[in-house]
């Protein structure tokens, strides 16, 4: 297994090219399996998960192609996918696939709006919390559903097809809202979803649904009305620019200070996040073309922080604000609403001589003057980019260990970094 070793003290300047959102490549990737027809997308980051999930898409018959390089294009530019499901071979997704990725559950809704039948693992549990699925499968009932648990697996039907009908969620799930947005465009008649989550890879999934013929009215609000179609078709769609690798470098170079433009980010996207690092002490200012954010001396600010469902400040940037309090001049309190356990990361930060103790959902961080590099190891993507964070400012080297985990969310993260001034080097191999 891959670790990096960085060499904390440098300032970051320069210019880092924002990659498509991971969040939104997946339902979007996913949602090929509603139509016979090419769905193509553009600006798909190049990372594990895509993968792994193009191999799953291909195991119920999805054929993919990757468009080559057009001269002049620079490593950084997203890829192209070019995704057929003419003829869907095989509605089960089983375990051995689904437990490495959660986000491939999903697959049960196109399989089951379009096939009337699928049968998906459970996708089990994961290092930030229990995650269950049962709004999911709620959801899925009131379109008409019948669904079984048997043997870890979930077996949905619906042999005349999915009836539109009313989907009240009694908390926001990203998950269960990508779900019903694809199973209500295939069900009959029309479907409202209640306290739908408003993330832009929502927004994403319902615009690239609409150009395959849905019609979707309302999505990024709370209330999302859908018209069922009998069929989709082809579409050409472009994967929006990922807000949590923003955020991420965002915080990086508040950590570090320096001054760097980050080409092809979107503040709207992340609005609340950049509130909070402007509180922090960083200058923040954006064009059309990006987001430019400076820190030039000063101390870092403390700042509270609660995680709350978009247009709050996201869960998936808990860990790297964490990581930026642990230098800031006083004590923060950062608290996680989202998931139960997503503080994995807090003894990891530890190491580095991070002041950090938990108070229930709350992770109080006192700051301190300095950290030291020393080993890490994370157990999930964003908690293992706070420890990148923390290492670029810490006094020494830092080895980061399990690698897999970043590669599976931050595309070419070593060279981004390098490019504006980190020490910054993958070693192959090793535990
Ligand atoms: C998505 O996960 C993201 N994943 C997560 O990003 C992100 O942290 C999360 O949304 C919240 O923003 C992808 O988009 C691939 P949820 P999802 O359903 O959809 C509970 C990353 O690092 N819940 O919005 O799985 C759940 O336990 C990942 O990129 C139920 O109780 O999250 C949680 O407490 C990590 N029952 C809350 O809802 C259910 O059936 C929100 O989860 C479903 C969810």
């Amino acid at each position: 297994m891959d670790r990096i070793r960085i060499q904390g003290g440098a300032r970051l300047n320069g210019a880092i090219p924002i990659s498509g959102a991971k969040n939104a490549a997946l339902p979007l990737m996913i949602a090929s399996l509603l139509t016979s027809q090419t769905l193509t997308l553009e600006n798909v980051p190049r990372l594990a998960d895509v993968r792994l999930l193009l191999r799953i898409l291909g195991n119920h018959g999805v054929d993919h192609m990757i468009a080559g390089k057009r001269p002049g294009e620079l490593p950084t530019s997203g890829q192209t996918l070019k995704l057929e499901a003419r003829n869907i071979v095989d509605t089960l997704a089983p375990y051995e696939l689904v437990s490495r990725m959660r986000a491939s559950f999903w697959v049960l809704a196109p399989l089951l709006a379009r096939m009337g039948q699928a049968k998906v693992s459970l996708p089990g549990g994961c290092a930030i919390g229990t995650r269950p699925v049962d709004l999911l499968l709620q959801a899925l009932e009131s379109l008409g559903a019948k669904i079984d648990i048997e043997a870890g697996y979930v077996i949905a039907s619906a042999p005349k097809g999915l009836v539109g009908g009313q989907i009240v969620f009694p908390k926001v799930t990203v998950g269960g809202t990508h779900v019903a947005l694809m199973a209500a465009s295939l069900a009959r008649g029309s479907t409202v979803i209640h306290n739908a989550a408003r993330e832009p890879e929502i927004v994403d999934l319902a615009d690239c649904l609409t150009k395959m013929g849905a019609r979707i009215q309302g999505a990024g609000g709370s209330t999302i009305e859908i018209e069922g179609v009998a069929s989709l078709g082809g579409a050409t769609h472009t994967v929006l620019p990922d807000r949590i690798e923003t955020g991420t470098y965002a915080m990086a170079v508040a950590m570090t200070g320096g001054d760097v433009f980050l080409q092809g980010a979107r503040p709207e996207l992340l609005q609340s996040a950049l509130d909070v690092l402007s509180r922090t002490g960083a200058q923040i200012s954006s064009d059309a073309m990006g987001i430019r954010v400076r820190r030039n001396g000063g101390e870092i600010q403390p700042v509270d922080v609660m995680t709350d469902p978009f247009p709050g400040f996201p869960t998936d940037l808990q860990a790297q604000f964490m990581a930026l309090m642990t230098r800031a001049d006083g004590v923060t309190r950062i608290t996680e609403t989202i998931f139960e356990n997503r503080f994995m990361h807090v003894q990891e930060l530890a190491r580095f001589g991070a002041k950090i103790h938990l108070e229930h959902d709350t992770a109080v961080v006192t700051g301190v003057r300095s950290l030291m590099g020393a080993p890490v190891m994370a157990t999930d993507l964003r908690a293992s980019v706070s420890l990148v964070i923390a290492a670029l400012a810490a006094q020494g080297e830092t080895i980061v260990h399990r690698v897999y985990h970043l590669d599976r969310g931050f595309e070419q993260l070593e060279q981004k970094l390098r490019d504006c001034g980190a020490e910054v080097e993958r070693i192959s191999g090793g535990d």
